[in-house]
Formats: structure tokens, C-alpha cells, sequence
């Protein structure tokens, strides 16, 4: 099957006064159609900014310096501006990480969705007002043909993200990213919250990209992981593989982490050290200074990512030696039900 979307050796760069911040140094990604993939890792690694890049909403001083970003089959680093508009929200929409900055707080849902989706659909104004109630029922807002019409600060922030899941899946994209769509949630409405994806990807047969610190979420959502580190991916594979048997070194840290995520909402703290600068980043593998198996190599040369066995892909001089330790085998048993098996 062809790629929905195959992202190739993207480098974005942002320019400060301080230096280069090489924030994204070769990310390859893929999404299939339908499908539905997770995009983890610490804080700065590059997640977001990988999205924009896709979208090419960067901020100013961003740049895509290299790589190719094919969705199918054109390649939007060199799209022309005036395409990119028919792609955004249409093609690919995008729920960001903000729930709360997302809704305009003094303007009615109504006009925050009737017209982009007259835009995009290419319909009457009182059409796209009933597509905007259907999607908003469909996510679970009763009476939306009242709340419509209410301003945003009525809902609580659990409502919130619904519209916001609504507004997105009216315009019927083939690919929903989404930025941490449940981390400023409390956990009852983060539960409700992952139920409506699920019934809106099979509903909308929607591929997704989710992207998130939580590896609970991403067990229960996806069924393959990117794993991100200092702005390039360590490892991906089926969730199942990756949370089973991970292979690279950083992948196992961030299992060892995951108590403290239930504790303390998604910082990784177990993990010594901290997260490479991206100015002057480490040279070689950028985890050797964090990582139990590092040897000398690892401090001159970057490993080639690459598929050690079908389907699962690792950049690390020395994954055969590496072993799943104590600590991360416990929380795998924890987890292993939760984790959603390959069709
Ligand atoms: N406008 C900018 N100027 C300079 N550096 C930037 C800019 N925007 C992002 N960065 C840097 O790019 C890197 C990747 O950021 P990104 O937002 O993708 O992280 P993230 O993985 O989404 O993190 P989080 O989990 O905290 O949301 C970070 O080091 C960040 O500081
Ligand atoms: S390449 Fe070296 S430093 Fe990087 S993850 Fe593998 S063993 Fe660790
Ligand atoms: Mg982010």
C-alpha cells in the first residue's frame, strides 16, 4: 500500500540570535491510509514542529532547509502557498496542542465553524451549519443545534476539545494530526475524550498522527509509534513491538518512565540527564550522553536508521546488545492489555 504521507529526511532549522537550533535533523515518518500512528518523546524533541513543517505553518524565523514531505504523492515542501491552503484543514486538519488558545473566546461556535467548513466543502452557509451540528453530535454535544449558537467560554475544557474534534473531522480530512490532544484534561474527560477518536477514526475511516508524551494513550490509540529523541526518530515499529519488545536504548528509558507519567502529567523525570540542546546538539548518536550502552562510536557517528527486522526500524550502533531491562519488563507486564494488538 502506498503512504498516505511519507516524510523523508525533513530538517527544519530556526534561526535566533543565539545560533542555529537544528530541530529537525532527518525525521522520517510515515502514516498509511486509515491508519493510525503515534509520535512520542520528551519535550522538544521536535514534535510539534514536525506537524508544522507538514502543515508549513513554522514560525518565522523556521525554515525546512531539506528533506521531502510526500502526501499522495506531492511533495508540499515545494508546493506553491496558494495549493497549500486547499490542503490544510481539507486534507490534513490539525487539533494543536492548546485546547484553550483554539476557540476564539468571543466569538460563537457557530461562526468559529460555518464558515471554514463553507470554505472547504464547498457549500451553502445553512449546509455547512447542519454539518457543523452533525459533527458536534457526533462527538457527543447535545441540543447542538442550540449550543451552536453559544460562545465558547460556556463549555468546560472537555467540550471544549470536543468542538475542536468536531470543527476538524467537518471538513473531512483524510489525515487528523494531533497535538497532545488530552494532556490539559483531567483524567475522567482525557477517557471520554480518547473514546470519541476512536469512534470518529472508524466512523470517518480517518488516519491519524498522534502525538504525545503519554505512552497510555498511545497504547490504546495507535497501531504504530514513531519514537522521537533530540529532533530525529530512534525507533518505530507496531505499537505492539515497540511496547513489547523495544529495541533501542531510549525507547526502553521512556517505558522505565512511565509511573512517574501517571504521577506527574508527562515529564519523564526518571530518565538521567536531559534533553539535548539543539544549538550545538551532541555529535553522533545525540543520546549517547544519556545512554547504558553507550561506547565511542556513539560520540562520532550518527547510526543509520534502519529496518533490523520487517517493519521495525532502529538507529543505534548497538540494538543487538541491547536488553529490556527489570524495571521496564515490570511496566510491560503492567501494560500488556492495554496494549492493542496488531490486526
Ligand atoms: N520559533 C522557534 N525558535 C527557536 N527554536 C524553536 C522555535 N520553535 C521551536 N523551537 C525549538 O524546536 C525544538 C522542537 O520543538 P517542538 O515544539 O517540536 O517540541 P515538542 O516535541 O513538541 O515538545 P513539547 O512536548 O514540549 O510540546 C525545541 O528545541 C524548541 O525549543
Ligand atoms: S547509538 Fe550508542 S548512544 Fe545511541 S542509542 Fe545506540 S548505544 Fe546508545
Ligand atoms: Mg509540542
Amino acid at each position: 500500500m502506498e503512504p498516505l504521507l511519507e516524510v523523508k529526511n525533513l530538517m527544519t532549522h530556526f534561526f535566533t540570535e543565539s545560533g542555529v537550533v537544528e530541530a529537525l535533523d532527518g525525521i522520517e515518518l510515515t502514516v498509511y491510509p486509515k491508519e493510525s500512528v503515534g509520535v512520542v518523546g520528551e519535550s522538544g524533541c521536535g514534535k510539534t514542529q514536525t506537524a508544522y513543517s507538514i502543515l508549513r505553518i513554522l514560525a518565522q524565523n523556521g525554515q525546512i532547509v531539506d528533506g521531502e514531505i510526500f502526501y499522495k504523492g506531492q511533495d508540499l515542501v515545494t508546493l506553491p502557498e496558494s495549493e497549500m491552503r486547499n490542503i490544510r484543514g481539507k486534507e490534513i486538519a490539525m487539533i494543536f496542542q492548546d485546547p484553550m488558545t483554539s476557540l476564539n473566546p468571543v466569538i460563537r461556535i457557530a461562526d468559529q465553524m460555518i464558515e471554514v467548513i463553507a470554505i472547504h466543502r464547498d457549500v451553502s452557509a445553512n449546509e455547512a451549519r447542519e454539518l457543523a451540528i452533525d459533527a458536534l453530535t457526533a462527538v457527543g454535544i447535545s441540543e447542538a443545534d442550540k449550543r451552536i449558537d453559544e460562545y465558547p467560554h460556556k463549555f468546560s475544557g472537555g467540550m471544549r476539545q470536543r468542538i475542536l474534534i468536531a470543527r476538524a473531522i467537518a471538513l473531512q480530512p483524510s489525515l487528523l494530526i494531533a497535538d497532545e490532544p488530552t494532556t490539559a484534561l483531567d483524567v475522567t474527560i482525557q477517557a471520554q475524550v480518547l473514546e470519541i477518536f476512536k469512534d470518529m477514526r472508524e466512523k470517518y475511516d480517518l488516519a491519524m498522527m498522534l502525538i504525545t508524551h503519554n505512552l497510555g494513550v498511545v497504547a490504546e490509540l495507535t497501531e504504530r509509534v514513531h519514537i522521537f529523541y533530540g529532533g530525529r526518530v530512534a525507533e518505530v515499529g507496531t505499537t505492539f513491538d515497540i511496547f513489547t519488545k523495544p529495541m533501542h536504548p531510549y525507547t526502553i528509558a521512556l517505558l522505565e518512565s512511565i509511573p512517574s507519567l501517571d504521577v506527574d502529567k508527562g515529564r519523564l523525570a526518571t530518565i538521567p540527564g536531559s534533553v539535548p540542546q539543539l544549538i550545538n546538539p551532541p555529535q553522533g548518536c545525540r543520546f549517547h550522553p544519556r545512554c547504558r550502552y553507550a561506547k565511542e562510536i556513539c560520540s562520532k557517528d550518527r547510526p543509520a536508521m534502519e529496518e533490523k527486522v520487517p517493519g521495525r526500524f532502529v538507529a543505534c550502533h548497538f540494538w543487538e546488545e541491547v536488553e529490556i531491562s527489570d524495571l521496564a519488563e515490570q511496566v510491560i507486564g503492567l501494560k500488556k492489555n492495554d496494549i492493542k494488538k496488531p490486526k
